[in-house]
């Protein structure tokens, strides 16, 4: 078969410590499972700012549209704060999720055993939990025109943005939605502000249709985003699927994120329309920032960006076996007491991003022997 296309972008700040972590995954899949990936390398944020001036230079993009799936670390720091809006590390992101077209962003969020008491919630509220939050990521408020910041008449400056979502847009991200829901729990829940909001009425509207067309099989509910985000927070396993506006979903998903105790442990997915033979475009990467403060200092939680790999192999590369070895790993570690200092608990070990990298490749020879 065809060599598995892999780029891979650490980014800026631990984006690069971590990914060294998922390089050593790469190395053993090959090593022991015979499993080869053509692994090539590019800039992007600030680190592709300081070398070609923009953060998301054309030969990134030109290398992300050949690649199968894209790995991406992070990006940002306080290094490039003071660029211009479109110099700005961010802007790379947003980017390449744009011309690359990954309007489905997955976030999961799960309490794994191990971890239930590193939550800031009470034990019963989180533990078990396992909800799926699904962002728009190209449109929606982030992307819509007109936006910009005016002087008017006055002297007085005016700054606007635009929510706006066509019936396309809304059919692509619910088909996406219902067809999550229909291979986990069976439930999804639209996350909108329909009382308020004329485009999130259409996006409602869009969401019975689809659902009544093409998935009465699962159960679809409706919610205000404000009442999502108290919801989340009170009792957050009344949740299966969530489906929701890009700005909506980047806030929904930290609060979900911090309800597992540590933004450190969390994939996510970015995918594309499929093509002809039912390939989406692909991009991988942790939920968690690029941390500028802890960068360099071999303190970062790679799990995040490990679990993202494995996130890769289930769906991009139909790898499920190999992706459920390296979620059983991932756990084994846990469970075994290693920590980084984001998940640090009494009585557990603290480990270096390397440490815990290293400590994640063991467990996969065990589970190969
Ligand atoms: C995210 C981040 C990005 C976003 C930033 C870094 C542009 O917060 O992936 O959630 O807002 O989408
Ligand atoms: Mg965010």
């Amino acid at each position: 078969m065809a060599a598995r296309k892999l780029l891979i972008l650490p980014g800026d700040g631990i984006g690069v410590e971590v990914m060294a972590q998922v390089r050593r995954i790469i190395d053993w899949m090959a090593k022991k499972r015979k499993i080869e990936f053509d692994v090539s390398e590019g800039l992007i944020g600030g680190a592709a700012y300081d070398v070609h001036g923009t953060p998301f230079p054309a030969e990134t993009l030109a290398a992300a549209m050949q690649a199968d799936a894209v790995l991406l670390g992070a990006v940002g720091g306080p290094k490039w704060d003071d660029l211009p809006f479109d110099k700005k590390p961010e802007r790379g992101l947003l980017g390449i999720r744009k011309e690359m077209g990954l309007f489905a962003n997955l976030r999961p969020a799960t309490v794994l055993d191990a971890l239930a008491d590193a939550s800031t919630l009470k034990h019963d509220v989180v533990a078990g939990l396992d909800i799926m939050i699904l962002r728009e990521l190209t449109g929606g408020l982030y992307f819509g025109e007109p936006r910009g910041i005016e002087t008017l008449a006055d002297g007085s400056r005016k700054g606007f943005n635009t929510l706006v979502y066509t019936t396309p847009e809304i059919v692509r991200i619910g088909r996406v939605a219902f067809e999550l829901a229909r291979k986990r729990g069976k439930r999804l829940c639209s996350v909108d502000k329909a009382n308020v909001l004329e485009c999130t009425v259409l996006w409602r509207e869009e969401m019975i249709k689809l659902q009544k067309e093409e998935f009465p099989d699962v159960e679809l509910s409706h919610m205000y985003v404000d009442n999502a985000a108290m919801q989340l927070v009170r009792n957050p396993k009344q949740f299966d699927v969530m489906v929701t506006e890009n700005m909506f979903g980047d806030i929904l998903s930290d609060c979900a994120a911090m309800l597992t105790g540590s933004l450190g442990m969390l994939p996510s997915a970015s995918l594309g329309a499929a093509d002809a033979d039912g390939k989406r475009k692909a991009l991988y990467e942790p939920v968690h920032g690029s941390a500028p403060d802890i960068a360099g200092k071999d303190m970062a939680n790679p799990l995040a960006t490990i679990l993202s790999f494995a996130m890769c192999l289930r769906y991009s590369f139909d790898m499920v076996a190999e992706a459920e070895m390296i979620e059983t790993a991932v756990k084994n570690v846990l469970k075994g007491g290693l920590r980084t200092a984001d998940i640090m608990q009494a009585g557990k070990a603290k480990v270096s991003t390397t440490v815990m990298g290293e400590a994640v490749v063991r467990e996969l020879d065990k589970m190969n022997a």
